[in-house]
């Protein structure tokens, strides 16, 4: 009876590869995979190039770490297709990719995977979080503010080294926090702060790299993934649960926000969906922590700003407003009415177009045939899945040979979340524990040459306005 659960469990893994193996050959049937030359050749200081509003076409870095080509729709991280990276590797590998610049070797890896699950503790800022009203805080919020507790609890930036240890004055009985399960090793469910996880910085794991940044990076993939979770939990009125040790980052994952341990299709599943968000170029949110960080504003902050600007609706926010459009539309049969109004009120739908992708998302590829996988057993996802689908097939005929407007990673990523039964409000957070791998890796790459980013506006205000004395001013201000 077990080996008949094993085998078919590991027939529907088969499955996930073959579907994301399938959906390379379709991607590279529609589109050839050669690269654009004025975005991947040697570049000379200063670049000449024509900068839209927005700083569409700006360049403003140079990296080893990735490449969206936009006009074939492929991705490629530090030399691997994405097509490839899901296929076969894990979140973690991944990440180690981005961050290292190559794949480690099966002990590399294993220790990593140890490592990062390691990084997955952290109570004391699960402690500090408890004491703000998270279950009202919108969960990107709160995810921002846990950044920002990590940063208080695993950097001495902020302590002045005369003063006594401030955790040392906090009274016993706040030297613990409640688990929904007994902590590895305990009999009762409660962490006590015995030092064995303490979160102490600055000094690297073996066998890594060693510098103060990359251990906050490390600390920050497994810290982020432990908030995100901890949010989920709060949320559901329950406590956190540690990690375990036989999972992968993703079961964790999924794991520390559910509190039920996933089927191995559902962590392979979440698996993909954290190794295709991990990185993506330049945009909004990666620009906004390579920003902060520019300024030699530490990594927690920097993160913290990606978070920031990852949670609205014209970033990681749309899968959320995805899935609300597609209940609103209420079903397949809807579809056709639902988009005439919304082109009649130049509604854009969320979940379509993108700023560099003038080709279907290589992300959307895999995560609309995915969704499509997890649909065909789930009654509840069908119907949802078939809105998609007709959606798609509308919006396309319409923009997609004039605007070049294609779904992108946001458009089927909730589907595939909600069967796996994840609340839509924690979407976005799912976005922001894989990207930290990227922010990351394009901060610690920018670091290495650093120049703070300072560009310049166009002044079309007026000039030479006379100072007047407040009580010879008219309502309305100056004339223009
Ligand atoms: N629905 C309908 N039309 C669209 C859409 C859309 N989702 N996206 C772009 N278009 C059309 C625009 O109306 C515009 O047409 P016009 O030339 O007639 O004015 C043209 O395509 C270009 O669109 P812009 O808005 O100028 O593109 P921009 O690069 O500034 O914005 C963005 C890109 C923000 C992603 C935009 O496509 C959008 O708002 N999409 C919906 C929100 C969304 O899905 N965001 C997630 C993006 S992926 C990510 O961040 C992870």
């Amino acid at each position: 009876m077990k080996q008949n659960k094993s085998q078919s469990e590991a027939k529907q893994l088969d499955r996930v590869r073959d579907v994301i193996l399938q959906a390379k050959e379709k991607a590279y049937q529609e589109t050839d995979t050669e690269p654009e030359p004025e975005l991947t050749s040697k570049v000379e200081w200063p670049v000449h190039c024509t900068v839209g509003p927005g700083l569409e076409g700006a360049i403003a870095a140079e990296t080893k770490i990735g490449y969206v080509n936009g006009t074939k729709g492929t991705l490629i991280y530090r030399g691997y297709d994405l097509f490839d990276l899901c296929a076969y590797s894990t979140f973690e590998e991944t990440s180690y990719l981005l961050l290292h610049g190559r794949l480690p070797t099966g002990t590399e890896l294993a220790r990593f995977q140890n490592l990062l699950r390691r990084k997955m503790v952290i109570p004391r800022t699960q402690r500090l979080l408890f004491s703000f009203p998270v279950e009202e805080m919108a969960p990107m919020a709160a995810l921002r503010l846990g950044v920002n507790l990590m940063r208080q609890k695993q950097t001495f930036r902020d302590k002045d080294p005369l003063l006594e240890e401030i955790s040392s004055s906090i009274a016993a009985d706040e030297d613990s926090i409640p688990m929904e399960t007994p902590p590895t090793g305990e009999e009762r469910p409660i962490f006590e702060f015995t030092g064995h996880t303490a979160d102490k910085p600055s000094t690297a794991s073996p066998g890594t790299l060693s510098s103060e940044e990359i251990e906050s990076c490390y600390n920050l993939l497994g810290g982020v993934a432990s908030v995100a979770g901890t949010i989920g939990r709060i949320r559901e009125g329950r406590l956190p649960v540690e990690p375990l040790p036989d999972l992968s980052f993703a079961g964790n994952y999924l794991y520390m926000l559910t509190g039920r341990r996933p089927t191995p299709l559902e962590e392979r599943i979440m698996d993909v969906s954290l190794i295709l968000h991990a990185d993506h170029g330049m945009n909004a949110s990666t620009f906004a922590a390579m920003v902060v960080a520019s300024t030699l504003s530490d990594i927690y902050f920097a993160i913290g700003s990606g978070v920031a600007a990852l949670s609205g609706p014209l970033h990681g926010g749309a899968n959320v407003e995805v899935v609300q459009v597609l209940e609103e539309i209420g079903g397949p049969e809807n579809v056709s009415e639902w988009y005439q109004k919304a082109r009649e009120q130049k509604r854009k739908v969320p979940g379509f177009g993108h700023r560099v992708y003038k080709a279907y998302d290589p992300r959307a590829r895999i995560l609309g045939p995915l969704a499509g996988m997890l649909a065909e057993n789930n009654e509840e996802i069908q119907p949802i899945y078939a809105t998609a689908k007709k959606l798609e097939e509308e919006v396309v005929s319409v923009l997609g040979s004039t605007k070049k407007v294609f779904p992108n990673v946001d458009f089927y990523s909730g589907i595939v979340y909600r069967s796996m039964g994840i609340p839509e409000h924690l979407y976005t957070t799912i976005f922001a524990v894989s990207r930290v791998a990227g922010w990351c890796a394009r901060v610690l790459e920018y670091l290495d040459h650093n120049r703070i980013f300072r560009p310049r506006a166009i002044y079309t205000g007026t000039l030479h306005e006379e100072y007047l004395p407040v009580d010879q001013r008219s309502p309305g201000g100056q004339t223009e």
